[in-house]
């Protein structure tokens, strides 16, 4: 029986349906099942220190804590001295391995790189961590941004600079050891619309950038990088206290996202976050006005109610 146009038209939209089907679960299936059980990284084996930026809170204590938990000796570089001393002590006490701290303000001039390059003088880092990050108070348009001559440059230097210059001091060791490990965490934000968060999405977008160069450059010689684009996850700087599926604790998103080291490249790190990401960008390229309108909305909504909670504060 021969087949009319339209049947083939059909049989083909249906073969193409379950391939894409396919596809979209075998690519989840790999970053979340079958990838980490076969690519797992001992990160011991890669040096016997790891290095993590911002790690006195959130996300970056998280990554100290589990590379602790998996024998690696711990450089801490935060700001506040206190706090480093508090994580330290912490690490050393629950995992039984060596810490080091080192107090710098990345919103601060180059000369804190000095600093860091002489304190690290000689220990083999194996993993870095490139977590410190800066945004803002509250959504906000770009022009009404507080203490706009201040903020501006903080968020390039701890977001921007501090991820270039940290890869460029550790990363020589790493290449003449061909072996090593570098974690950007960047935002979702610069992978989604992200109005009234506009100069803090863009300088996560450049760590989305040049991580994906980085990997491109240093694969080959060893190096695994990999950017991480985290959504919420509840901590000081998103504000968040109630944690919910989409809105993990730091320790959930961290224990999800080193799992993916070796098996991905640039992930969100964690499934729910990535179907967020898939949403959002659906409805905005479906309906690019709509969602336009709902994100501005959504955002204009967010800053209100933070900016009264700031005022309160
Ligand atoms: N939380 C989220 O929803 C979310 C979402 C997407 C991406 N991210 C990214 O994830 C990373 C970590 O965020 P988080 O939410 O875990 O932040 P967090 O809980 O606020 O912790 C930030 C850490 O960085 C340190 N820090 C902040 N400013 C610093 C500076 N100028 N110099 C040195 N250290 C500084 C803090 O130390 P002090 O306590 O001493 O200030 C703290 O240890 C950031 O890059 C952020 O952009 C977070």
């Amino acid at each position: 029986m021969a087949l009319s146009n339209l049947e083939k038209l059909g049989i083909l939209f249906v073969a193409f349906f379950i391939f894409y089907c396919l596809k979209f679960l075998w690519h989840f299936l790999y970053t979340y099942a079958i990838g980490p059980a076969v690519h797992c990284v001992d990160f011991k084996s890669k040096g016997k220190w790891a290095l993590v930026t911002g790690c006195t809170d959130g996300i970056g204590k998280e990554y100290a804590k589990e590379l602790a938990a998996r024998g690696c000796d711990i450089v801490l570089v935060s700001r506040s001295l206190d706090k480093l001393k508090a994580t330290a002590e912490e690490i050393e006490k629950e995992y039984k391995v060596a810490t080091k701290i080192i107090q710098a303000d990345f919103s601060e001039d180059d000369k804190i790189y000095e600093n860091i390059e002489k304190e690290i003088a000689g220990l083999e880092i194996g993993t870095l961590v490139n977590n410190v990050g800066v945004s803002y108070t509250y959504p906000e348009y770009f022009l009404d941004l507080p203490e706009w001559d201040k903020l501006i440059p903080t968020l390039i230097k701890a977001n921007v600079v501090a991820v270039t210059k940290m890869t460029r001091i550790v990363l020589p060791e790493m290449v003449k050891r061909e072996k090593g490990v570098v974690i950007n965490i960047g935002s979702a934000s610069s992978i989604i619309p992200s109005p009234l968060l506009t100069v803090y999405a863009a300088t996560k977008a450049y760590v989305d950038k040049f991580s994906e160069g980085l990997d491109m450059e240093y694969s080959k010689k060893g190096i695994v990088v990999q950017c991480i684009l985290p959504g919420f996850v509840c901590s000081n700087m998103s504000g968040i206290r109630r944690s919910s599926l989409f809105a993990p604790t730091a320790k959930v998103f961290v224990q999800s996202a080193i799992k993916l080291v070796g098996t991905t490249t640039r992930n969100t790190g964690y499934l729910p976050h990535a179907a967020f990401v898939n949403i959002v960008n659906s409805i905005y390229e479906t309906a690019n006005s709509f969602g336009t309108w709902l994100v501005v909305r959504s955002m204009e909504n967010s800053r209100r109610k933070l900016l009264k909670k700031y005022k309160r504060q």
